[in-house]
């Protein structure tokens, strides 16, 4: 069930979260999946809805700074991060304290834990008085839900509520980073660029490589629309089939359906419209999805990414 994210819906889906039931609502991100993260059983729905597996650790949301340290172990790198970019679409990996269930972190040491921008997604924990755990609202390693008509359309009634809080506006997941090391890696690039959490840290920091593979997103195939898709610097149609183009800011000759990121070349921009238009592409009957390169800085780092894991290569 789709309900418009007013207060009063808003404290409904909180009594729902409190009983144990799912509820997708969305952050600056994409939209989450949530449920209690202190109760195992609630965790579980989320993993038998989703069909994800159990290996795929889960983020938890907070709304207080205080609540951090309740579920990891804090350093100094922690406090300055949240510091900078909370609420908003960093994610820090710490520690775990062991009031987390096993099965949120699928067993690992460590938890995945941020404060989300979005008021709706603030609201509920605030009312729910829970840390909700929540991956976005997809099947997995299919794509990632902007708006509550993708969340519906991917997982129907198998949700309790879906609150409709309108089009998410950063429009790809957050940046995840691993503090559990000397030297702190990115598992995830995302909302974040890794240019400005260098600079807090004052600090070069890695992109994790694929032979540590903590993070499920950071499989080869992943972010992916059911239409294959090919990434290519020129694009051009491929005779014989039906083609889309996911372009950067220009349309092109050729193409049977055609969506573009960002007229004006703003990366910002094309990160929020990302998953829209390919949810759009992918639902336009063509054979092939072409997508353009984007330039790789800033949040083109992170659209690259997730068009990589969509072509699988
Ligand atoms: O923007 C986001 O991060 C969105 C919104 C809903 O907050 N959430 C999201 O969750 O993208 P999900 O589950 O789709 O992707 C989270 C990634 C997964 O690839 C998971 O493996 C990784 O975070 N992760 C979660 N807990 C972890 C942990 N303890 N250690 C390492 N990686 C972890
Ligand atoms: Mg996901």
């Amino acid at each position: 069930m789709i309900l418009k994210a007013t207060d009063e819906n808003i404290k409904k889906a909180a009594e729902v979260i409190k009983k144990g039931g799912l509820v997708a609502f969305p952050t600056e991100t994409v939209y989450g999946l949530g449920a209690d993260a202190l109760n195992k059983e609630a965790v579980a729905k989320i993993f038998e809805v989703k069909q994800r597996p159990l290996i795929d650790p889960v983020i938890i949301h907070i709304s207080k700074f205080g609540d951090l340290e309740k579920l990891g172990y804090v350093d100094e790198r922690a406090i300055k991060l949240a510091k900078a970019f909370w609420p908003g679409p960093l994610t820090l990996v710490l520690p775990k304290k062991d009031i987390v269930p096993n099965i949120v972190t699928a067993g690992l040491d460590c938890v995945a834990i941020r404060m989300p921008a979005h008021p709706v997604a603030l609201k509920l924990i605030k009312y729910s008085e829970r840390f909700i755990a929540a991956p976005s609202a997809n099947l997995f390693s299919k794509l990632s839900p902007t708006k509550a008509e993708h969340v519906y359309e991917q997982l129907g009634d198998k949700v309790d509520i879906i609150l409709d809080g309108g089009k998410c506006d950063v429009g790809v997941e957050s940046t995840i980073i691993d503090l559990t090391t000397e030297k702190p890696t990115i598992l995830r690039p995302g909302g974040i660029p890794i240019e400005e959490i260098e600079k807090v840290l004052n600090e070069k920091i890695e992109i994790a490589k694929k032979a540590k593979i903590k993070a499920p997103g950071m499989l080869k195939k992943h972010y992916s629309p059911k239409t294959p898709l090919k990434i290519m610097e020129n694009p051009k149609p491929i005779k014989g089939l039906k083609c889309g183009l996911l372009a950067f800011k220009e349309e092109r000759e050729g193409f049977d359906a055609i969506e573009i990121l960002s007229k004006k070349g703003d990366l910002k921009e094309a990160a929020a419209n990302l998953y829209d238009c390919l949810h759009r592409l992918d639902k336009a009957n063509v054979d092939i999805i072409i997508a353009e390169t984007i330039p790789e800085v800033g949040l083109g780092r992170a659209i690259m990414d997730r068009l990589r894991k969509a072509q699988g290569l």
